[in-house]
């Protein structure tokens, strides 16, 4: 096996190289403090490895994404979003006989235990939807019981698989519906995937809804796009909570909330937030780009910058192409995406961009399109956590899947006080 050497105190320390099937090598540090007294340091893990997978491969430098081996550009053209799913939690496309029964579960696991629509009633109106989200999500663990084990069992992990997949789907319809003060609609069985989702937050009693092909279209590219990413902050998160054998909708739940932060997949809406400021504010794209130069403003171009990619973002290219063809259609217009497209290009000419590699991520145009399918704003991080949760699920069965499965625990470089001694308050000065 090829060896790096470190040389410390005097002592060289021969480290493993692990090297990956796409050629990506890492060394294994694993021992290095029994043999040496050192840990590493790396805040943000920046150049940190926590796992091998065989899930997801990125290869930043090159803009290349690829789910169980195949070309996400491939996927998003031709995969329906529920065979994504399959290819990403069990390793293989489906074939014919387990994309039935794995749809069979999806509808079969389609609706939520009637007691969790009083939940809803208990958020105030302006509840977020991700706060909303999180907290469902958690509470299938009290209604979907018998699907909760510690061992992990194959059989009840298809099943707790797809009941999130699909119950994910209704429970943000449903708060959606109870946002704008609607009855909730049933899912329907002979809809699929996202036809149902679509079906659930537009269909009323009083106007039906009209399913729309390229919506429906739109909708699952968007989906598989999100639906994983190997290990960002809200995977990592759900890594390290169900490292601790906490069950999966915890662990779920906890990447939800990682996943709400502006920085990480809240960074949808604050692309439609800061396009629409330039809108309605007539604010220029030079000012827009000054504030996030501006190292004082904690203001940044959202939608651009990415830890991994540093040429492109592939999954932003499929979706600026997505949106040049669907708006092209007259009745869709939104002023929104040539503000969009004008930014792009006036950051890429931009030196202090150029200089540090930021180009547009996949938040940057995903917004203009859930804002198309009628996604209210407030909703579109939900929209990436549907997207991503087959991916999250995937990491959370490969990481249990392994023997023995490690709890997460980094260490830390103490930086605190030494030692010092309780003086009693009436002594303190
Ligand atoms: N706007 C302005 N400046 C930026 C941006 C941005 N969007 N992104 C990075 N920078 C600057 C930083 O200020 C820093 O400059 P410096 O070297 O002069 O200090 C440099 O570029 C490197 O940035 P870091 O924050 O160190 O890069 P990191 O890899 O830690 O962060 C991140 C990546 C969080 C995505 C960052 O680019 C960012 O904040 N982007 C905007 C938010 C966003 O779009 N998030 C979604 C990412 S995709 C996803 O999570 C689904």
């Amino acid at each position: 096996m090829e060896k790096a050497e470190l040389i410390y105190g005097g002592k060289t320390i021969g480290l493993p190289v692990v090297t990956g099937t796409e050629g990506e090598k890492a060394i294994d540090i694993s021992r290095l403090r029994q043999e040496s007294g050192l840990i590493t340091l790396d805040v943000g893990y920046q150049n940190t490895g926590s796992c091998m997978s065989e899930i997801t491969f990125i290869d930043g430098d090159r803009g290349i994404l690829r789910y169980r081996g195949i070309p996400i550009e491939e996927l998003a053209e031709r995969a329906s979003f529920s065979e994504v799913a399959y290819l990403l939690i069990y390793g293989d496309l489906p074939n014919r006989a387990e994309q039935a029964v794995f749809s069979q579960y999806l509808t079969q696991n389609s609706m939520i235990h009637e007691e969790m629509l009083r939940f809803f009633d208990g958020f105030p109106p302006t509840a977020h939807p991700m706060a909303i989200l999180a907290t469902m999500v958690n509470a299938m663990s009290v209604y979907y019981t018998d699907y909760y084990t510690e061992d992990f069992q194959a059989q009840t992990f298809d099943l707790m698989a797809a009941s999130l997949i699909s119950r994910i789907r209704t429970i943000a319809a449903y708060s959606y519906k109870h946002s704008i003060g609607q009855p909730h609609i049933y899912p329907k069985p002979d809809l699929k995937y996202t036809a149902n989702f679509l079906y659930m937050m537009f269909d009323s009693p009083v106007d039906p809804y009209v399913p729309d092909p390229d919506i429906e279209k739109v909708l699952s590219t968007l989906l598989i796009l999100h639906a994983d990413h190997e290990q960002n902050c809200s995977t990592s998160t759900v890594r390290l909570v169900g490292s601790s054998m906490a069950n999966l909708y915890a662990s779920i739940c906890s990447g939800i909330c990682a996943l709400w932060g502006p920085l990480h997949g809240g960074a949808n809406q604050k692309v439609i937030d800061m396009l629409e400021n330039i809108d309605r504010n007539g604010i220029s794209i030079e000012e827009c780009l000054a504030s996030a130069k501006d190292k004082n403003s904690r203001v940044r171009l959202f939608g651009f910058g990415h830890r991994v990619y540093k040429s492109h973002d592939p999954r932003a290219r499929i979706l600026k192409q997505c949106a040049k063809t669907i708006f092209r259609n007259s009745d869709r217009r939104d002023s929104l995406v040539n503000i969009a497209i004008e930014l792009e290009e006036a950051a890429l000419k931009d030196e202090f961009f150029i200089e540090r590699k930021l180009y547009p991520n996949i938040d940057f145009y995903s917004g203009i399109l859930f804002r198309m399918i009628g996604i209210p704003t407030n909703m579109f991080t939900v929209m990436f956590a549907i997207g991503r949760l087959p991916g999250m699920i995937a990491q959370w069965k490969e990481m249990h899947d392994a023997t023995p499965l490690k709890i997460g625990r980094p260490r830390q470089i103490y930086t605190g006080s030494t030692l010092r001694h309780y003086i009693p308050l009436e002594e303190r000065p």
